[in-house]
């Protein structure tokens, strides 16, 4: 089977926001304590940040992180996370019924961010509480010193400013699972006066509304239209969230998972444009992506089925070659919407649901699902083409019908020449070959993921089970690059 890709510089989708290589830092499981803070861990360093997991952060190519949640935000006091650590209560956290010790908290995650070198994304709890908290929040990290609340920050240690810019209005407040939770209106007055009073402090932050929690929800459309007819001239963006698992081992349409993705960012997009058209506006919103990634739900006990523990496992999953496969599509939709999608967050970083994966007191390793992510981060370039498959084959999903069994993107760099593109086989049976016309360039580069055993994970023991590869044979000849691609496989293609 033959398809033929067609780029070119002339036809751009939009500039590339590098935000869209977030991350999310919840205080969730072992993501917080014994992942990227373990004080006792040989390789912590006088933070207690451990330093392997530090440097898999940067190896990542993670440039935002959403924090604190997630669930957990929305019954999360931020007051009892900062000051003098013996002081600070542990607490019961409701959303995942865990014991939180409070011994990571708003200083600490800034201080981590800054090692990382990361931009933060600040969440607040619009569950249990309100615009004084976050008002009383965004003093304590922005403000300089003189008023009680930045005092109260520059006697916990930090005289300068955290200078947090991106704020998120609460999480997930149209779910039933989420603590205080609401209704539409009630959420979209609720966030109105939040921001309202957020601006009130710094003019210029970038505020991000809450849409659904999934496509699936029943009020998916209708409440980012009441949320937005509020809020559309005080927030900046509105957020979107996705997990996607094979479900009744229907591996086809688990492959094609993008499509999903795409319809919920078109779908999020139109209700947007709608409200601008009812607000007669100029401006254009745009969307913060800030929770995807593969989770297999099917094994979450859900909530009430946790037992009350401390920084017990939680949602650990092991991602599979598929896995990496389908994060790598979904990073390529995100892509090909560049031109509205400005932030996005794979959920989560470190041991839940995540792309690194540690041992208390002991080894970090890469997942597969590191691989694909790491590598779009490190060759993307600063504008996003659109990309034309012409006569390639379709594959038949139960969820989606009939959809093209490639799924690619590009991206250009006017710098350096370098065209690199992005491309998944999403057929589980065809092998396809790929040309490109490629008008004098030269192949830099050909690196794919893939696997005979589609099922293969990377463990502590085997962290370099699934790993990417180096493919030979990809050339140019009279002017056209070919390439071959496998079933169920990843592409990164370099072209300078
Ligand atoms: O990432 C895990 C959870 O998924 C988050 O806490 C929540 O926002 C979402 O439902």
């Amino acid at each position: 089977l033959v398809a033929r890709l067609v780029v070119d510089p002339a036809f751009v989708v939009g500039p590339l926001d590098r935000r869209v290589f977030g991350s999310f830092v919840e205080h969730m499981g072992r993501c917080v304590y014994t992942g990227i803070y373990e004080p006792e861990h040989p390789r912590a360093d006088a933070d207690g940040f451990r330093e392997d997991v530090l440097e898999l952060v940067r190896e990542l190519g993670v440039t935002a992180i959403r924090y604190p949640g997630g669930n957990f935000v929305s019954n999360y006091d931020w007051e009892d996370g900062v000051g003098p650590k013996d002081q600070r209560p542990r607490r019961l956290d409701l959303a995942w019924r865990a014991i939180e010790p409070n011994q990571f908290g708003t200083d600490e995650f800034v201080a981590w961010s800054r090692k990382a070198d990361v931009q933060p994304i600040w969440a607040v709890n619009l569950g249990t509480r309100g615009i004084r908290e976050a008002v009383d929040l965004l003093q304590y990290c922005n403000l300089p010193a003189g008023t009680a609340l930045s005092d109260r920050r520059v006697a916990n240690g930090s005289p300068q400013p955290h200078n947090i810019k991106i704020w998120c209005l609460g999480n997930e407040m149209d779910g039933p699972w989420q603590i205080g939770h609401k209704t539409a209106e009630e959420y979209a007055r609720l966030a109105e006066e939040t921001a309202n009073a957020m601006r009130r402090v710094e003019p210029d932050l970038e505020l991000v509304a809450c849409g659904s929690s999934n496509a699936g929800m029943p009020t998916f459309g209708e409440w980012e239209r009441v949320v937005l007819e509020r809020t559309y001239d005080l927030v900046d963006h509105i957020s979107l969230h996705a997990y996607y698992e094979p479900r009744d081992g229907d591996q086809a349409s688990f492959l094609a998972a993008a499509e999903e993705m795409d319809r919920m960012i078109s779908s999020v997009i139109a209700t947007a444009d709608h409200v601008k058209a009812l607000k007669r506006s100029d401006k254009e919103l745009t969307l913060s992506f800030d929770e995807w990634n593969v989770w297999y739900q099917q094994h979450f006990p859900g909530e009430l089925g946790l037992g009350i523990r401390e920084a017990g496992p939680l949602i650990e999953d092991s991602y599979t070659v598929d896995a990496a496969v389908v994060v790598g599509s979904l990073l390529i939709t995100l892509l090909r919407h560049a031109d509205r999608v400005k932030i996005a967050c794979l959920a989560q970083l470190v041991n839940v649901i995540a792309p690194i994966r540690t041992e208390p007191g002991g080894r970090a390793w890469r997942q597969t699902i590191f691989h694909p992510f790491a590598l779009t981060a490190r060759y993307a370039g600063p504008t996003v083409l659109q990309t034309a498959i012409a006569g390639g084959p379709e594959i038949d999903t139960a969820a989606f019908g009939k959809v093209p069994a490639l799924w690619s993107t590009a991206t250009y760099d006017e710098n350096t020449g370098e065209t690199a593109i992005f491309v998944v086989n999403r057929s589980e049976t065809d092998k396809i070959d790929l040309e490109i016309p490629v008008n004098g360039l030269q192949v830099a580069e050909h690196i794919a993921l893939y696997d005979e055993d589609r099922s293969a994970v990377n463990t502590a023991d085997q962290p370099d089970r699934v790993t990417p590869r180096t493919v030979d044979g990809t050339e140019i000849v009279d002017g056209v690059c070919t390439a071959t691609l496998p079933p169920a496989s990843w592409h990164l293609i370099r072209l300078s």
